[in-house]
């Protein structure tokens, strides 16, 4: 099995919408957009996204099958950077990749002196916190107000990078 994990270029609009589409349609469970409401998005948007996020893609043996997104933290995140949109498909799960992605974006966090990863979950996607936990992230104090969903609650996470010096 040989996996990949690369980052996004500006021109792989089609193929970031092709894998965030399957992300939302598989795994509705575990996200606040939705596939039907992204279906209909414009590719300018996909390509704003591409223009303002750092995504990685991830591909076994040539197949995409999993990406992750980064941004720079907004103040009341409480970290640096921000983690979201982060899918595996199913049959590539419990195989180590999300390893293999972290390591992809700690040396991003490297290249900005990013020092903590932040990330939000549903605090009911035990399979996700277990993973996240593994990967060495320690819950926040308590919940935050989602953004995309105006009264759910998620689980902030964080994980502490260091910094460069
Ligand atoms: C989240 C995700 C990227 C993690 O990748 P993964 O390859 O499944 O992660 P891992 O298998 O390394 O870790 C998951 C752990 O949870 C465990 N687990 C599975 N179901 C569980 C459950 N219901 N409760 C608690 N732990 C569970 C697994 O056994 C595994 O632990 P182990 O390695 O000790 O056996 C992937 O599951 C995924 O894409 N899920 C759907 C989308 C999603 O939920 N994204 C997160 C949005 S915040």
């Amino acid at each position: 099995m040989h996996i990949e994990v690369v980052k996004a270029e500006l021109s792989e609009v089609e193929r970031l919408r092709a894998l965030r589409l399957a992300a939302l349609e598989t795994a509705p469970y575990a996200f606040g957009a939705k596939y039907e409401d992204e279906l209909l998005k414009p590719a300018t948007s996909w390509q704003d996204r591409l223009k303002n996020t750092y995504w990685c893609f991830v591909t076994v043996d040539g197949k995409d099958i999993g990406l992750l997104a980064v941004d720079k933290a907004e103040k009341d995140r409480k970290s640096d950077c921000w983690i979201s949109s982060w899918w595996i498909s199913e049959e590539y799960r419990g195989k180590g990749i999300p390893k293999l992605m972290l390591d992809w974006v700690e040396s991003l966090c490297f290249d900005n002196n990013w020092e903590k990863i932040g990330l939000g979950v549903w605090p009911e996607n035990k399979r996700a916190i277990s993973a996240y936990i593994k990967l060495g992230f320690v819950a926040g104090s308590e919940p935050m107000p989602s953004r995309s969903i105006p009264g759910e609650m998620y689980l902030p996470m964080f994980k502490d990078v260091g910094s460069k010096v």
